[in-house]
């Protein structure tokens, strides 16, 4: 019988209930500028365990403190962070939800105003700036104004390296069960990936073995220390958009997959664009990034799992791709912050309120 999206997934030694997950969203809502989380974390990433969602994975939590991408960024640099974690990961597994947590460095895209306040760069001599750092001395093409991006040296890289390898120990002790690095949407991994953003001639630029090179370092490094039984993720943009000039393509990611699968990754979380302003996106309908997760579950030779992100917003599209071999996992952003039961909701639907792991809290039992 083919897998539905109340399937559980068995990746190594953990299972995680159903093909729901949690996409990692930025709450920018760490009010002290610390990068520890606040009860707003806490309800909502509780609240979409409680939702039934099989794996909530927290937005992109910084390795260090100059990879967030504003002063209000949730962050994992040190034992404080770890420990204020604890009590989150332990509220989605009460739940029966499996918690994730994207370890992320913002790279040339850091020290910026939150959205609300116009996503503007932040200078870094200004109180809440910083300098940021890139592959190349290339910032972000901010249409005023700009944020300082110095290119890393050997030193940088390497700890940047270590910074990932902390982070993850940090997160397994805090209570995570997968861990997926942040390599899309233009943040420091993927601007090593793309030609677009690294011009380095050293071994971490020019052709593909040395733009990957950072990234497998750095997954390489944090399998060492992450858990046997626990998995780890991989975010990529599968493409730059970016059709008329040489950028980062779908053969590019197809290729990717292969050499991440033998360092023990074990999905690749498939999404697209943020590496440059002028990106030609196609279309933002249902399933925009479905295209790119299939080909590269079916094309990697090494048929490693993928997810699926991007304009997922009914329980019926969420069942077909995991039905019909496009994805082996539905990520769910936005309509989860619409509705934090998405997956409650969804079983229903497809009536499969009898599947495993899915139960209505007892306390909300007259609702369902
Ligand atoms: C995002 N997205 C995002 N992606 C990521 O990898 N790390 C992050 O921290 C964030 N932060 C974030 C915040 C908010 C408010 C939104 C809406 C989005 C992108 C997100 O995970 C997802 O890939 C896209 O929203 C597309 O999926 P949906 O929303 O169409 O399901």
């Amino acid at each position: 019988m083919s897998a539905d999206l109340f399937t559980p997934l068995e990746l190594r030694g953990t299972e995680i209930p159903n093909r729901v997950m949690v996409s990692p969203m930025c709450q920018y809502s760490c009010e002290d500028t610390d990068g520890l989380p606040t009860d707003w974390h806490h309800t909502h990433l509780a609240s979409r365990a409680v939702g039934g969602a099989g794996l909530v994975m927290t937005e992109a939590t910084a390795v260090e403190a100059r990879g967030r991408i504003t002063p209000h960024d949730l962050g994992i640099w040190s034992d404080a962070h770890a420990d204020a974690l604890d009590g989150i990961t332990q509220s989605i597994r009460d739940q029966g939800s499996v918690p994730g947590i994207q370890l992320a460095h913002a790279g040339r895209k850091a020290s910026k105003t939150r959205p609300w306040e116009g996503s503007e760069p932040i200078p870094a001599d200004a109180e809440d700036g910083w300098e940021t750092i890139a592959p190349s001395a290339d910032p972000w093409p901010y249409q005023d104004g700009e944020t300082a991006t110095r290119a890393m040296t050997q030193d940088d890289i390497d700890d940047v390296i270590d910074a990932f390898v902390a982070a993850a120990e940090r997160a397994r002790d805090a209570g995570f069960q997968v861990a997926e690095l942040h390599a899309a949407h233009g943040y420091l991994l993927h601007e090593f990936l793309s030609p677009v953003t690294n011009g380095r001639s050293d071994d971490y630029g020019g052709d593909f073995e040395g733009r990957t090179r950072l990234l497998r370092d750095v997954a390489t490094a944090v399998r060492d220390v992450w858990p046997e039984d626990d998995p780890l993720f991989v975010r990529i943009s599968a493409t730059d958009w970016l059709p008329d000039r040489e950028s980062w393509t779908v053969d590019d990611s197809v290729r990717l997959a292969d050499r991440l699968a033998p360092l023990g990754v074990d999905l690749i979380d498939v999404s697209a664009g943020g590496i440059h302003p002028d990106q030609q996106i196609p279309s933002t309908g249902p399933g925009y990034q479905e295209r790119y997760a299939r080909r590269v579950r079916q094309e990697s030779a090494e048929s490693i799992a993928v997810g699926t992100v991007g304009g997922i917003t009914t329980a019926e599209q969420a069942d077909a791709l995991v039905r019909n071999g496009r994805g082996d996992l539905a990520i769910v952003g936005r309509e989860h912050l619409r509705d934090p039961y998405f997956a409650l909701h969804a079983a229903r639907k497809l009536d499969r309120m009898d599947a495993e792991g899915i139960e209505v809290p007892v306390q909300y039992d007259r609702a369902f």
